[in-house]
């Protein structure tokens, strides 16, 4: 059999050794990593230890990330942490400055390079531009891909008409989702990983199993999935201070109240 090439800098021989790096797909993160100029303020931001687990098993230092819904820069602070290098696209201008202005503060001991783009990440124009500023940095290919797209209209992020999270229709965000996935899945890497991090919403008394119609549409441009990941989360903004108040909804309405995300892993195809 061929041997693999390693994707991440993990040393197997001291395996034992890395207790920080997750391998079950139970992801009790409990606390949000808010040191260095990580800040919770973004609403609908994720955790900084999805893109660090992500980066630390799924790629090498002084490789390159691409983030296509990067929104206050997450993942960009994270990769300027553990010394890969990354770009990102967000639609919002006034997001891209702030999260500009934030990147531009964090640590950067491995002198790590990032760029935020503004753009429309369903657009080819878009990919075009993330193509152009990895061959000026020498990449003919990035080694992972991250993609924290809107849940549809759970947060609205702007009034934008190509913000997917304004899209009028179940379908018509999972036709943009799959824009994306298109037009990014060719500038990664045969062999190497996307993170997909969604989750499901309800509407009309009816659960949206929003993340399984998403990891259908990435299965088609060439992805193997790898892993579905739960991870929990405890409370949205939308629900801050109403647990009680979800509760008993969810008594009388006979449902669940969401507590998890996913983060799904696949593998593009050789
Ligand atoms: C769930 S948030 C990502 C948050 C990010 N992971 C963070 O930690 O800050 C999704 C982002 O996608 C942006 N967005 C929506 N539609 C977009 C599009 N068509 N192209 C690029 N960005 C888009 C939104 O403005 C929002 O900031």
């Amino acid at each position: 059999m061929a041997r693999r090439e390693p994707i991440n800098d993990l040393d197997l021989t001291h395996w034992h050794e890395y207790t920080d790096i997750l391998t079950d797909s139970l992801w009790l993160l409990g606390k949000r990593d808010n040191s260095g100029v990580h800040r919770p303020d973004y609403w609908g931001n994720f955790a900084p230890q999805i893109p660090y687990q992500a980066m630390r098993r799924f790629t090498k230092q002084g490789e390159l990330v691409l983030d296509p819904f990067v929104g206050m820069g997450t993942t960009l602070i994270e990769a300027l942490r553990l010394g890969r290098h990354a770009i990102g696209v967000e639609l919002s201008p006034t997001v891209v400055q702030a999260a500009r202005e934030r990147i531009a503060q964090a640590d950067n001991s491995y002198a790590a390079r990032t760029a935020l783009l503004q753009g429309d990440s369903t657009h080819l124009h878009t990919a075009e531009q993330v193509r152009c500023q990895m061959s000026a940095w020498g990449f003919q290919k990035a080694h992972l891909l991250i993609f924290h797209p809107p849940y549809h209209d759970i947060i609205p992020f702007s009034d934008h008409p190509r913000d997917l999270s304004n899209a009028p229709t179940v379908e018509a965000f999972l036709t943009g989702l799959e824009q994306a996935v298109a037009l990014f899945a060719p500038l990664l890497e045969v062999g190497r990983f996307l993170v997909l991090v969604i989750g499901d919403k309800y509407a009309e008394g009816e659960w949206v199993p929003l993340g399984f119609y998403s990891m259908e549409r990435v299965r088609k441009y060439g992805f193997r999935l790898k892993s579905i990941c739960v991870k929990d989360f405890h409370e949205t903004r939308g629900k801050r201070g109403q647990r009680s108040l979800w509760r008993y909804r969810a008594l009388k309405g006979n449902f669940y109240v969401f507590a998890h995300e996913y983060v799904m892993f696949f593998e593009k195809r050789k």
